[in-house]
């Protein structure tokens, strides 16, 4: 059965799930078309719509709203890569209309969003999937091995991240601003037209649209990568700065750009993770992992190698190694390949289909083998892409109150002072 997909959202992300899908089809897996796309902006679907016809061959139909695309498009599936803002609406009126859901990260905007976005799957028995590929690489399928299965560090006990530059880009500053002063464009003003770059730009720097800063963003990703590792939190303490304007900010008031948190495992595992992007001078990059018989290190110096835990594509240079009590040292490009001579072939073929070892790959070959009925359950469903959103928010909820915070009491939604004026103006209520 070939598979019809919709690409609703026309932005970055889209260019890499469309590469990701061209991967897919020169490996013999392209037993689907995307026969829609939609954007906002005109100029964003046509671009992609060609990309579409050069590189899968298919020329898609063009819809200016996703609701067309619901009413009109024939159409199996949404691949969701819109602002996190509007991720729950779009999901959640898809799926009534029938349609299964790929939803980029972060899921949902908040808790809550997540919330609405599961039930509604579980509801409408329709397929909701998070995508999100880092968890996905061989990187990190490698570095949870170690981590949990191969005995080669002993079982972990700490981790110690730090990330310090003020070289790298960061989404949020990668254009000049024309308008007032970056730091002063949080939340409100960016909406009242003071801010003049342009919309793709500027839904980064509304948190009712994106939920939040780095942390919540490509922070996404260290949040599930770490709960991937390490299973689940108990307690998290934050302080969140923006120190680039050289006076201090709450992220109250400016996207952080300074980061320390301090983890508590249920497991007993404690770590930390300092990161910053406005840290002149020195740079270092260094994420390590102690296990009781040894430590997992990465020192690559990418821009988002703190949150791309282990990522390993080609895109990003890897430096890892895992170094035993003994002083045995691995590389972790050996490593992967031990990882992978443990797997039987059905798990090779699970984790990569055809052999692609691209997160963006394997999450849509996932997505279309659930819907094909070959699969059971999505990796990260709802309800795991809405954990991992939590431990973001309950960072934000620290730094917010001055309080170390529950995770469980985030989840719950027992402890909710951060994401509430979000909450509000999304109308999500309990
Ligand atoms: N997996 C990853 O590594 C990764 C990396 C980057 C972004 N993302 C995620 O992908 C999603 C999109 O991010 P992006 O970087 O592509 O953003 P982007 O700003 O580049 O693209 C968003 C697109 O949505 C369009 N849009 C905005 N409002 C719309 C509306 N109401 N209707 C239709 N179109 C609308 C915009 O015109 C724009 O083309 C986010 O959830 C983001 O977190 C994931």
């Amino acid at each position: 059965m070939t598979i019809r997909l919709a690409l609703i959202g026309c932005g970055s992300i889209s260019r890499r799930h469309v590469l990701s899908m061209q991967d897919l089809q020169l490996r013999g897996r392209g037993d689907f078309v995307v026969s829609a796309v939609c954007d906002a902006n005109q100029e964003a679907a046509t671009e992609r719509a060609d990309m579409l016809e050069e590189l899968l061959g298919v020329r898609p139909a063009i819809f200016p709203t996703y609701q067309a695309v619901i009413a009109e498009a024939e159409v199996d599936a949404v691949d969701l890569c819109l602002p996190h803002g509007l991720h729950h609406g779009v999901a959640v009126d898809s799926m009534e209309a029938g349609l299964h859901v790929l939803c980029e990260k972060p899921l949902g905007i908040t808790v809550k969003a997540c919330r609405l976005m599961a039930e509604t799957a579980e509801k409408t028995g329709k397929v909701l999937s998070t995508a999100a590929p880092h968890r996905r690489h061989p990187g990190q399928r490698t570095a949870r091995w170690i981590l949990n299965e191969s005995g080669l560090i002993g079982s972990p006990q700490s981790f110690f991240h730090s990330f310090r530059s003020a070289t790298v880009l960061r989404r949020h500053e990668q254009e000049p601003a024309k308008g007032p002063d970056p730091a002063s464009l949080w939340a409100e003003k960016s909406r009242s037209g003071g801010d003049q770059r342009p919309e793709h730009i500027r839904w980064r720097q509304d948190r009712l649209m994106s939920g939040g800063g780095p942390v919540l963003d490509s922070g996404f990703h260290y949040c599930d990568s770490l709960r991937y590792y390490l299973g689940e939190v108990d307690k998290v303490y934050a302080e969140l700065r923006a120190v680039k304007s050289g006076k201090p900010l709450p992220f109250t008031e400016a996207p952080e750009d300074t980061v320390f948190v301090t983890f508590a495992f249920k497991s007993g595992v404690t770590g930390t993770w300092a990161w910053s992007v406005a840290a002149p001078g020195e740079e270092a990059y260094d994420v390590t992992f102690y296990g009781t018989r040894g430590s997992l290190r990465e020192t690559t110096n990418a821009p988002f190698s703190i949150f791309h835990l282990f990522q390993r594509t080609s895109e990003f240079r890897e430096t890892a190694r895992l170094t035993g009590a003994d002083g045995t040292i691995y590389s972790m490009e050996r490593l992967v390949e031990m990882h992978r001579a443990t797997l039987s072939p059905e798990e090779e073929e699970f984790l990569y289909p055809g052999g692609a070892t691209d997160g963006f790959s394997v999450e849509i070959w996932e997505f279309l083998e659930l819907l094909r009925g070959n699969r059971e359950a999505p990796e990260i469903d709802g309800w795991e892409g809405m954990r991992s959103i939590a431990l973001g928010d309950a960072i934000y909820e620290s730094a917010l109150t001055g309080e170390a915070i529950r995770y469980e009491d985030v989840l719950s939604g027992a402890r909710s002072s951060y994401q509430d004026p979000i909450d509000a103006h999304w109308g999500l209520t309990d």
